[in-house]
């Protein structure tokens, strides 16, 4: 929305990366009108099943026909065009989500976007995923505001650890679909702050933009840990050689220890 502080969060990234020389592509989906909801709509010929409509799978044909809303066609070409930038002019496209937080979570048009645009077979499939993800050569990462402090997204703040927050986005959508995930930029309580104290997360921001495409990502397990044929279980012999290491591997693969620090915070920890 022009005139929120988002707004000038966006702008500051626009700028920085085009002065990197790369091809920035923006979908501001408010101003779009974009649709949020996942339905049949998104389908523009027949569907095949319409007594047991399955939206994963009928999308899934739907792409592969060209049959898909152009909202979503137009999204996914986006997505694409990320490859041909990182192919021409080596430089990597940054796959930018930047939002406030509601509810713990993105907003609901940006949840619709993750809903409709990571269509199966597009984003992702049973085979292709996490580590052997489609998306493994693009990064990804999260930039938002919250109403909250950063003392109350502590462990032992009234919210709870935003390690714990992060997870199911950064964890379940991003890296499940393969995308290296950076560590997220975080502004806390913009509202709360005086006009200088925003100006110095700004510049803060544009500092750290300057080397953002040399970042490493957060990591997550590789899927050949987990063996198939016991339901995508942690492999004995991982799960001996983890017993001696005092923390567990990730926020969700946390094996009844403590969690890892910083692990949906900070690169390499
Ligand atoms: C439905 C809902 C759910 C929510 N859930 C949560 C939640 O779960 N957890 C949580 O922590 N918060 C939550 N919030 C709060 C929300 O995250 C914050 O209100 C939001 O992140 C603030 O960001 P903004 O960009 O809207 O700030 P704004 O209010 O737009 O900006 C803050 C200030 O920055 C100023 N500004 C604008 N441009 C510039 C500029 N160029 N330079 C410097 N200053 C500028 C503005 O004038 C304003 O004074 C929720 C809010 C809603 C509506
Ligand atoms: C969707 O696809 C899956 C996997 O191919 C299949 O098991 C399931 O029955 C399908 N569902 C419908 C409603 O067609
Ligand atoms: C999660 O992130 C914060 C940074 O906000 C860090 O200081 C905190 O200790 C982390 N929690 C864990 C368990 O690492």
């Amino acid at each position: 929305i022009a005139g929120s502080f988002n707004a000038a969060v966006k702008d500051a990234a626009v700028d920085a990366l085009k002065k990197q020389g790369c091809n920035v592509l923006v979908s501001d989906l408010y101003e779009m009108k974009f649709k949020a909801t996942a339905t049949k709509e998104d389908i523009t010929g027949a569907v095949k099943n319409p007594e047991h409509f399955c939206y994963g799978n009928e999308t899934m044909l739907a792409w592969q026909e060209g049959q898909l809303a152009s909202d979503i066609v137009d999204e996914h070409k986006k997505l694409n065009e990320a490859d041909l930038v990182i192919f021409q002019s080596l430089t990597t496209f940054v796959n930018f989500f930047k939002f406030p937080m509601y509810w713990f979570s993105v907003p609901a048009i940006m949840k619709g976007w993750m809903d409709r645009v990571l269509t199966l077979g597009f984003a992702y499939t049973l085979e292709k995923r996490y580590s052997e993800g489609i998306f493994r050569d693009k990064k990804v990462m999260l930039s938002f505001t919250t109403g909250s402090h950063e003392t109350m997204f502590r462990s032992n703040g009234i919210n709870g650890d935003m390690n714990v927050t992060l997870w199911p986005i950064q964890n379940g959508v991003l890296n499940y679909c393969g995308f290296q995930v950076l560590a997220p930029q975080i502004f806390w309580a913009p509202t709360h702050l005086s006009p200088e104290a925003r100006e110095g997360l700004l510049e803060g921001w544009r500092t750290r933009l300057q080397g953002l495409l040399n970042e490493a990502p957060l990591t997550f397990p590789p899927v050949d840990i987990f063996d198939e044929g016991k339901g995508f279980q942690l492999k004995p012999e991982v799960r001996e050689k983890q017993a001696e290491s005092h923390f567990g591997l990730t926020v969700g693969h946390h094996l009844e220890k403590p969690l890892p620090p910083h692990n949906q915070m900070k690169a390499g920890v």
